[in-house]
């Protein structure tokens, strides 16, 4: 691991000139002279006089450059059996015509817009199109339901709201807009204008205050771009935290592209011309960085794939795309592999594909459980290679750096350290704790560029939630540790945050949905094993006393209240009406021991129990209501 190494000593012992070095990588509009500068709080500021405009940096400079007619983007649509390819030239045209679309209903550098978009290449224009302009686009996932569009509109105050007329799940039609157009209802903020895309499964009725897409774009001007400072925002993404409010993510400009650039070479062992498979969706960090800007930065040709690993049509889909696009780099979610697995045990659809252009597979979002990595590790020729981050990091903080020399892969570890992030296992007082002891994983400060430069209109969240836990470093939330050869196990949150099919998501938001509902007293929500999505949400409520109701109905009027609320991707599908929640002393819920319970797992009586005889009576209920088991009977097998 010496190359290794030595690239990531020198990143730690002398970031400055590490990073002024990388960023030699991004053909910038004025070159920065100044590398790093901290701000108010003690966050780095990264290349502040730098100039750049990222769309020019991944598209107008790509086809200046003699790029201009390969690919950019492969979009391949298995719900519709539709197919596009658009090369640099194509898709740079189209993003600055959207672009002068935007500009002419008024949007400027700085202003927000936000974007509820399916798995579409105008999804990608879209943010491409913001960024041309300096806007600040901020991307909503297309599972969420109105209410938490319309937090997001609330918080974001776009100008314009860019969306389709529909999505497509599977087999089942989406419509888009009337979800818009109640969440514009419920938001206090009303964007000027909504620009919606129709598409065939589906068109929408536009309203007042709505516009065709095509027809604008068609008409509008060329626009160019706007050059923006290393450090204006790039776009805002919402993350689940443990409070109801979800967090806007601000990342920066230059320090995102130097970082993704960097990524591109050094962790997925691409170069110009190779082809990028990620099977995500542009609604979460990991398809902003590894569908949209990475890969074209690099001079990479993307793929984008509006379908799921099964069912759209089989269990193939992933293999297929391989073959067909000479997909270089894979990457998924563990969550996805577990379906194909699930579908295909013995991996029929993968031994019907050529697979020879791939080289690596990559997986994030939650951890490759042992089993799942032995299954693709045993199929494919190449390296399986977990890597950890966090939308917060923006690229990842963990991996096995191939583009800089293959390392030994091990079961259930995202291995080393990424250069740039200097990553430790601390114990409750912030003391360093020794090789294979469990503790919170921290980064000291200085991140490196590309991560996090705040949370939207609201810098002392920011301090509150990341950096005040242990001075000096950023709380990244997940627990772990490190084996003796340096090997980071990251093995699940230490907050309320749950990860159910690789989507980030608060059983604290959860909680709140529940705890609204007149007939509920108190109410918990715990994330418990489940062997496809990884976790699932289930609900525990007390009703208020006098509650005359039907439980079962109750259970069944709160489950589609979270579903209202938060939306199907939530995957809320169990409430159970109990009589008491384990508490300590203090009343604090015992919610670890409550999923320790329900995973079924041995536990032990904590000593600040109020009342022991709750843990009986919970397991008890749990059993009665089969909560997670046939989970377990699946893992027992
Ligand atoms: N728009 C609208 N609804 C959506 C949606 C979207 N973009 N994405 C998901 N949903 C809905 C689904 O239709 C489903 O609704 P239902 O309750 O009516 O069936 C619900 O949200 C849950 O969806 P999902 O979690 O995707 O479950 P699934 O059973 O349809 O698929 C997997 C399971 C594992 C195949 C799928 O979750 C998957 O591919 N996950 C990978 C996720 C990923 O790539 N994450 C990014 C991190 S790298
Ligand atoms: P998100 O912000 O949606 O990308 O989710 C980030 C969270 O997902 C992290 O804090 C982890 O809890 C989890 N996660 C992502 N990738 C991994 C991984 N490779 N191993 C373990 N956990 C992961």
């Amino acid at each position: 691991m010496d190359r290794y190494h030595t690239l990531y000593r020198a990143s730690i012992d002398t970031p400055e000139a590490f990073w002024a070095e990388q960023a030699k990588r991004i053909p910038w509009l004025r070159p920065p002279s100044i590398t790093l500068t901290y701000d108010e709080l003690g966050h780095a500021r990264w290349f502040g006089d730098g100039e750049l405009n990222i769309c020019h940096a991944a598209l107008d400079h790509h086809v200046e450059q003699g790029r201009g007619e390969q690919a950019a983007l492969h979009w391949d649509s298995s719900v519709t059996d539709a197919r596009a390819t658009l090369s640099y030239r194509q898709l740079r045209d189209r993003v600055a015509h959207v672009a002068g679309a935007l500009a002419q209903l008024g949007v400027e550098k700085g202003d927000r817009v936000v974007i509820y978009m399916p798995m579409i290449p105008e999804a990608l224009i879209a943010m491409y199109a913001c960024a041309r302009l300096g806007a600040v686009h901020s991307v909503v996932f297309g599972g969420f339901a109105p209410h938490e569009l319309a937090v997001r509109i609330d918080d974001a105050e776009p100008k314009v709201l860019l969306t389709a007329s529909c999505g497509i799940e599977v087999t089942t039609v989406l419509p888009y807009k009337p979800l818009v157009d109640e969440a514009i209802a419920q938001s206090q903020h009303k964007p000027n204008a909504c620009v919606v895309l129709q598409r065939e499964a589906c068109l929408a009725t536009l309203g007042e205050n709505d516009l065709d897409w095509m027809t604008l774009e068609r008409s509008a001007p060329f626009a160019e771009c706007v050059a923006v400072k290393a450090t204006d925002p790039l776009y805002v993404l919402y993350t689940s935290g443990t409070t109801g409010k979800p967090k806007g993510v601000m990342r920066d400009t230059g320090g995102y592209a130097v970082a993704l650039a960097f990524s591109m070479a050094t962790i997925y062992a691409l170069e110009a011309g190779d082809v990028m498979f990620t099977a995500s969706d542009v609604g979460w960090v990991v398809g902003h960085s590894y569908i949209v800007y990475g890969p074209l930065l690099h001079g990479c040709t993307t793929v984008m794939y509006e379908g799921k690993p099964v069912k759209t049509p089989d269990a193939g889909s992933f293999w297929r795309l391989i073959e067909r696009y000479g997909v270089k780099s894979f990457f998924s979610a563990p969550t996805a592999f577990r379906a194909i697995k699930k579908e295909d045990p013995e991996a029929k659809w993968l031994k019907a594909f050529d697979l020879s252009s791939l080289k690596h597979v990559f997986v994030a979002g939650e951890r490759l459980d042992p089993p799942t990595f032995h299954w693709l590790d045993d199929l494919l020729d190449v390296p399986v290679i977990d890597h950890w981050w966090q939308t917060e990091t923006g690229w990842p903080v963990a991996a096995n750096m191939v583009g800089v020399e293959p390392m030994a892969t091990k079961a259930g570890s995202a291995s080393v350290p990424v250069p740039g992030f200097n990553v430790q296992v601390v114990d409750r007082d912030g003391e360093q704790v020794p090789p294979m002891t469990q503790g919170s994983i921290v980064i000291k400060q200085p991140l490196p560029p590309g991560c996090l430069s705040g949370i939207w209109r609201d810098p002392q969240r920011f301090h509150a939630a990341y950096m005040a836990a242990f001075p000096g470093y950023y709380l990244t939330g997940d627990g772990g540790y490190v084996d003796p050869d340096g090997y980071l196990f990251i093995m699940g949150r230490t907050d309320d945050v749950i990860n159910v099919a690789g989507h980030r998501l608060s059983t604290g938001e959860m909680e709140e949905v529940l705890g609204s509902h007149p007939a509920v007293a108190e109410c918990a929500v715990i994330g418990i094993h489940d062997e496809l999505k990884g976790q699932l949400p289930v609900g525990l409520v007390i009703t208020k006393d006098g509650f005359a109701g039907d439980e079962t109905s109750l259970e069944a009027e709160l489950v589609a209240q979270v579903r209202q609320r938060i939306g199907p991707v939530a995957c809320f599908k169990q409430v159970l009406v109990v009589e008491r929640l384990p508490k300590t002393r203090s009343g604090k819920i015992l919610r670890k021991l409550l999923r320790t319970i329900a995973d079924g797992k041995p536990y032990r009586v904590p000593s600040t129990i109020d009342d022991p005889t709750s843990l009986d009576d919970m397991q008890q209920l749990m059993s009665e209501r089969a909560v997670g088991l046939a989970d377990r009977a699946l893992r027992e097998d």
